[in-house]
This record gives C-alpha cells, sequence and structure tokens, in this order.
C-alpha cells in the first residue's frame, strides 16, 4: 500500500485514539513531535517512513495512565499495522521505537539505538524543552496539584533521599530532575543544536522566574 495512504490512516487513528488524553499527551504533542521528527530526519539523511509512524504512535497508550502496563502501547500499534497492511520489517522499527524512547525505562540500558530510533526519541524530548516544555511541565504540576516552587524542597537544598520523595516535589524541581539534563542526551547534531535554543529559553526563565520571586 502507498506509504502516503498508511500515514494518513495512522493519523486517523492516532487522533481517535487521543481523543481523551491529557494536555500534555494530546493529539497536538504528537503532531509537533511529528513535524520534529520530519524535519530531524530530513537534515539527518534518515529514511522517514518508519520514523513516521513511529513519531505517530509513540504515545498512544502511556503505561503511566494504564496501571505500569508497559504492552498496551506496542500491542495496539503492531495491531493497527498489521490491520494497515504494513510491511513486517517497518512494523518491527516503528515497535522498537515505541518499546525504547521512554527517557526512564531500565530496559533501555545497552539497546542498540536504530536511526529512526535516535530521531524520534530527539523530536520528543525537544517538546519537552523551551517555551513548549515549560508549559508541560506546569500543566503537568497542576493536574497533580503540586506547588509551583517551594524553597524548603528546592533542589539545592539537598535534602535527604527520603524526605526528599516524601515531600511534594515542585514543578521547578523538575527542570533540574529532568529537563535541563536532556541537551545533553541528543542523540543527533540537528536535535542537540535545536536543544541548545530551548534550554538557553529555560536558563533565562528560571533566572527570571528567582528574580520576581524575591522581588529583586
Ligand atoms: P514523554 O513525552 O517522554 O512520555 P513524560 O510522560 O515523562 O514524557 O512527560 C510528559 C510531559 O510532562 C513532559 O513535558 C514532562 O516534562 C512533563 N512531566 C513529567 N513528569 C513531570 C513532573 N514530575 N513535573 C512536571 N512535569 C513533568
Ligand atoms: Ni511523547
Amino acid at each position: 500500500m502507498h506509504q502516503e495512504s498508511i500515514i494518513q490512516q495512522t493519523v486517523s487513528f492516532v487522533q481517535e485514539e487521543l481523543k481523551h488524553a491529557e494536555g500534555g499527551h494530546d493529539w497536538f504533542h504528537i503532531e509537533r513531535v511529528w513535524r520534529t521528527s520530519k524535519y530531524i530526519a530530513g537534515k539527518e539523511s534518515v529514511p522517514t517512513f518508519a520514523v513516521e509512524l513511529g513519531a505517530l504512535l509513540h504515545d498512544i497508550a502511556d503505561s503511566k495512565f494504564h496501571g505500569g502496563d508497559e504492552e498496551i502501547g506496542p500491542m495496539k500499534a503492531k495491531e493497527f499495522l498489521t490491520r494497515t497492511g504494513v510491511d513486517q520489517a517497518v512494523i518491527d522499527e516503528v515497535i522498537f521505537i515505541i518499546r525504547h524512547i521512554s527517557f526512564k525505562g531500565g530496559h533501555n540500558e545497552g539497546v542498540e539505538k536504530t536511526p529512526a530510533l535516535m530521531v524520534v526519541q530527539d523530536a520528543d524530548r525537544l517538546d519537552a524543552l523551551g517555551a513548549i516544555g515549560i508549559a508541560r511541565a506546569f500543566n503537568f504540576g497542576g493536574f497533580k496539584n503540586r506547588p509551583l516552587y517551594d524553597p524548603a524542597i528546592s533542589p539545592e537544598m539537598n535534602l535527604g533521599k527520603e524526605e526528599y520523595k516524601r515531600a511534594t516535589s515542585p514543578t521547578i524541581n523538575h527542570f533540574y530532575e529532568k529537563l535541563l539534563k536532556l541537551k545533553d542526551l541528543m542523540n543527533t547534531a540537528t536535535g542537540r543544536q535545536m536543544a541548545i535554543e530551548r534550554h538557553q529559553f529555560m536558563e533565562l526563565y528560571l533566572d527570571q522566574f528567582y528574580k520576581e520571586w524575591e522581588a529583586r
């Protein structure tokens, strides 16, 4: 079957699956990751078909919202791609992307990344950075009813690990725990270059945040 038609069917499938998704993982997140993936793949000369399918299908069933079950996403994607008549080699490549894209997941250690995974992982990480990344972080924190910031549990205070875990982690802490580390974890030269601008914007944002907090 024609690749363009498969992409279009995948778009419709994912839009339907994500109709009730929360703000951080809605269709617009997928659309941004898809667009960024195509851009990076073009610059890095990586074939785009598996990249596009991987980007579109990477978040159809986040295990955080499915009782920690990490098999639902890959299973749903495999079922859809098989039903749509996609070649087995492409299906395998897409499922590999979905399984290994996550920041967490100890099972990613030692896995040799494919070029397509490198591209989609960079695009997904870029969406956690910059102006949009900041918006997504505070949206997530609001969803969890977390404070924006709390000087008493700031990442620099070095609370004991247990003490820190018991505290409600303010959203600002997420910048130090994850977001500011992502720039050095990028896979491709293009992704790294895009990450630098977004990283600098977050640093500027944090400076301004503390400045306003302290009425400086
Ligand atoms: P992914 O898109 O790779 O699945 P996550 O599901 O971990 O990423 O996170 C989705 C979005 O929510 C990201 O923008 C991330 O920064 C944000 N987020 C995740 N955990 C937290 C947290 N503890 N505090 C604030 N934002 C968070
Ligand atoms: Ni994602």
